[in-house]
């Protein structure tokens, strides 16, 4: 889990890879599901529909082994972060709020629809109101800010 930017998508590839275990990415899941871009989605039916389809994914996948990785804003609804605090080695990518800003600035690839329509001093509301939802769904949480993806992985499973 943690905010977009966060590596969470990347790191979950590579932990699966050094930990020959299956990685599921809920937003990958959810668009092979609903067949267009998450953005066109956003547009089209709005913020809370996309929840209760997070809300859906994480409820199919958590409890499959292997390495998930969130979308960033899936701590936002109350019944996943239960069953994130219920679930054991949930990992928060922290970092600070200038490191994901310039990485989701540089991240032209992945067109992020919650970040499209905000300023940078909404996105930091955003952030700021997120970190408590992420400590406290949190098993481990490691300092991102300074380590590449590789590192990162390594971290985590050293620590689980
Ligand atoms: C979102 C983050 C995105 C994606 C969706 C909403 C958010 O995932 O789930 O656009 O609310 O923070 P990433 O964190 O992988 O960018």
């Amino acid at each position: 889990i943690g905010f977009m930017g966060a590596g969470k998508t990347s790191v979950a590839q590579t932990l699966s890879k050094s930990l020959n275990i299956p990685c599921y990415d809920l937003d990958k899941e959810i668009i092979k599901k609903i067949q267009i871009p998450l953005s066109d989605y956003f547009d089209k039916y709005g913020e809370t529909q996309f929840r209760q389809l997070e809300h859906q994914f994480l409820l199919k996948y958590y409890s499959i082994p292997g390495v998930i990785s969130t979308g960033g804003g899936c701590i936002e609804n109350h019944a996943n972060r239960a069953i994130l605090k219920e679930t054991s080695n949930v990992v928060y990518l922290r970092a600070n709020f200038e490191t994901l800003h310039h990485r989701i600035n540089n991240d032209k690839m992945n067109f992020r629809p919650i970040a499209k329509k905000r300023t940078t001093e909404e996105l930091k509301a955003l952030y700021m109101k997120r970190l408590i939802y992420y400590e406290t769904c949190a098993t481990y949480t490691i300092d991102t800010d300074t380590l590449n993806t590789q590192e990162v992985s390594d971290r985590i499973i050293a620590m689980i």
